[in-house]
């Protein structure tokens, strides 16, 4: 190679400052979370009518998150994964619908309940195809942060809304939300179910706090035992003061995925994923699509991360959830085209796209990603092995 460039090769690297991970606390909160602390009185969850609903900070999330959302009813809960599994425990299921595209809770939940149907995903935002199968559930997953964008046929639908936090466009039955590090909102570990449907509340509540103290209570005749999978006051007042600012931080994300997909769209063979309508992504992270024949997405990804400092790319998202060994006992034939395509070839996905970065970080990755495609040659096979 008689001059290299690209910083894989041994030339200057784009940026040497390294990406850092999302600011979510909100200094004017503090002082609310120390005299929670302070108070010493942690969680107000008790196994009794009257108290089984949460402690003031869980109330106040509940009635804020209901606002914010539109929606009837608030959860709080202390996974996703739980969730999900609290909404599925109510619910008379033989087959459930599931996508291989996803946190292998969305799929391996349903798997140990029931039996489940795999379905392909579609190419524009990722979610589960619709097939007709006849399930009485489904667990569609609302992708990287983008609304489901159609309606599903089952008779309970249970939305995995752990990467999105956009207003929906129709409506789920459950929708179950994640607030684990990294996502939009975070206590550290902690999730959030929501529905409109007053009985299904009740009886999700009941397993998240108590069930078998307060079912009678209610006039239910579940002989169930409530999980106790609960948040407490000190990360619903966490979760409280992120909420305020979600709008604003949406919009960074908004803002900051618009410049790559303004930069990027001009490089040969890559692609910005498709929005349903302006302003309805709330931006989990930012997915491409990588067309190029010359080079493999791999080693294209693998030089642009060479050109920055401990900057987040993902190549394919996650492994089609029905070749892991939990599920190759049933599944090991399994190849639906769509996702294997996503995972193996096309998709990409940058996350360093939330405050504190800026435009002037999207513009360092977009410069390392033209630099590539610029010195492109560099990557072909008989120039690296010359
Ligand atoms: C799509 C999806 N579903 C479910 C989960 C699980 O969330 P939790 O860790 O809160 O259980 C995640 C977490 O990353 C996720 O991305």
């Amino acid at each position: 190679m008689a001059q290299t460039k690209l910083a894989i090769n041994g030339g200057q690297p784009v940026r040497n400052v390294p990406f850092v991970r999302q600011i979510c606390i909100n200094e004017q909160y503090l002082p609310s979370v120390l005299d929670i602390l302070r108070s010493g009185k942690w969680s107000g969850y008790r196994a009794n009518k009257d108290q089984y609903l949460g402690g003031p900070e869980i109330k106040k999330l509940c009635h804020e998150w209901s606002e914010h959302f539109g929606v009837e009813y608030v959860i709080p809960v202390n996974s996703c994964t739980s969730g999900l599994m609290a909404c599925l425990s109510v619910l008379e299921k033989n087959l459930i619908d599931v996508t291989p595209y996803s946190m292998s809770c969305s799929a391996s939940l349903p798997y140990l309940v029931s039996d489940v149907v795999w379905n392909d995903i579609d190419e524009d935002y990722f979610q589960m195809d619709d097939n007709d199968s006849g399930a009485d559930v489904a667990v569609p997953v609302s992708l990287f942060g983008h609304p489901l964008t159609w309606k599903y046929n089952a008779d309970i639908v249970i939305e995995d809304s752990a990467q999105c936090v956009s207003k929906q466009i129709y409506k789920t039955d459950f929708r179950v939300h994640s607030l684990t590090e990294g996502k939009h909102i975070t206590c550290g570990e902690g999730g959030v179910i929501t529905t409109d449907n007053k009985e299904l509340a009740r009886m999700v509540q009941n397993v998240i706090n108590h069930e078998e103290s307060v079912a009678h209570d209610f006039g239910l005749t579940s002989s169930g035992i409530g999980l106790n999978l609960r948040l407490t006051e000190i990360q619903a007042s966490l979760v409280r003061s992120q909420l305020s600012l979600l709008g604003k931080n949406i919009e960074i994300r908004q803002q900051n995925v618009s410049c790559l997909n303004d930069r990027l769209r001009q490089i040969p063979g890559i692609r910005p994923a498709k929005t349903y309508s302006e302003g309805i992504h709330s931006y989990y992270c930012a997915p491409f699509h990588y067309t190029r024949s010359d080079v493999p997405r791999d080693a294209f990804l693998a030089a642009v991360r060479a050109e920055l400092h401990n900057v987040r790319l993902n190549a394919g998202y996650i492994k089609p959830l029905y070749r892991f060994p939990c599920f190759s006992d049933k599944q090991n034939k399994l190849r639906l085209p769509i996702v294997e395509r996503m995972w193996k070839d096309e998709l990409f996905l940058l996350l360093d796209i939330a405050h504190p970065h800026t435009l002037e970080d999207m513009e360092d990755i977009a410069n390392s990603f033209e630099k590539v495609a610029d010195n492109v040659r560099e990557l072909y096979w008989e120039n690296i092995y010359k």
